[in-house]
């Protein structure tokens, strides 16, 4: 098993586990410092295509991205999402996953769960492909962005569903929008880490979109805490270059290329 992954097991009860996602090498960078594990969602399908949901975004966008955050992660975990449509056989999952790892050179991958995908998350571990699962809100699978767990009867169909992805082998899964009762329980009993959005602060870690908890995306539901105003600082910086360049205040001097001098 990969040093990393056997990192992120190693912090289950003992300390919490960083996630956030990443579309780019800038971002990554800064991320890699504080991260136990950058994601390349799917999420940039709404994040940074402008498209309504995550259904139509291409492996190809996928891998792309992939390549470029991977220049950007030393020492993160670097786990990248199959898009929807690319795992929907165990042949075409496998086919699909390991191109994704021998392009980008990511640690592993995360696919979502129908509640029938099982198979398709052993044939990967079987092919030695780590993989993180994904239940509760799945926006691959399901239309409404609503809390899920919230009945016991809901709740246990949720348990039996992250005990057959552990089962399958992953070695670890995200929670999406869980009902705090139903993350607490499903973290307390797996062997594996989860992994909250907006799942409450028992799982055995927390991921946001960047884009959303730097007030950049414009999607704040109350489960993202904005650490920034990023909108505000680059309109305020965009701003002001504007009104330079019409004051004929940029390019100054300074800026002027004199002789060999790039620097
Ligand atoms: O696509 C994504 O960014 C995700 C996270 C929200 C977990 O799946």
């Amino acid at each position: 098993m990969n040093n990393k992954i056997k990192k992120i097991l190693n912090k289950k009860n003992k300390s919490k586990i960083v996630c956030l996602t990443a579309y780019s090498k800038n971002i990554a960078k800064i991320l890699d410092k504080h991260c136990d594990i950058i994601l390349v969602g799917d999420s940039m399908a709404n994040v940074l295509y402008g498209l309504k949901n995550t259904h139509k975004i291409s492996l190809q966008n996928i891998i792309d991205h992939s390549l470029s955050v991977k220049k950007g992660v030393k020492k993160s975990l670097l786990i990248v999402d199959m898009p929807k449509g690319s795992y929907q056989n165990v042949k075409l999952a496998r086919k699909n996953a390991k191109l994704i790892i021998k392009k980008t050179g990511c640690d592993g991958v995360k696919l979502e769960s129908n509640r029938n995908n099982y198979k398709i998350i052993k044939e990967l571990v079987k092919a030695k492909i780590p993989v993180m699962g994904h239940i509760g809100y799945t926006p691959q699978f399901k239309i409404n962005f609503k809390i899920e767990g919230d009945t016991i009867k809901k709740a246990n169909k949720l348990y039996k569903e992250a005990f057959l992805i552990q089962q399958a082998g992953a070695f670890s899964i995200v929670l999406e929008c869980l009902a705090p009762q139903a993350s607490k329980l499903i973290t307390k009993d797996l062997k594996i880490p989860t992994i909250g959005i907006g799942s409450s602060s028992y799982c055995d870690g927390q991921i946001l979109v960047t884009d959303d908890m730097l007030g950049i995306s414009g999607f704040y539901p109350k489960f993202v805490k904005k650490y920034a105003n990023l909108n505000n600082v680059i309109e305020k910086a965009v701003k002001k270059y504007s009104k330079d360049i019409k004051l004929n205040k940029f390019p100054g001097k300074k800026n002027f290329l004199n002789g060999r001098k790039f620097q």
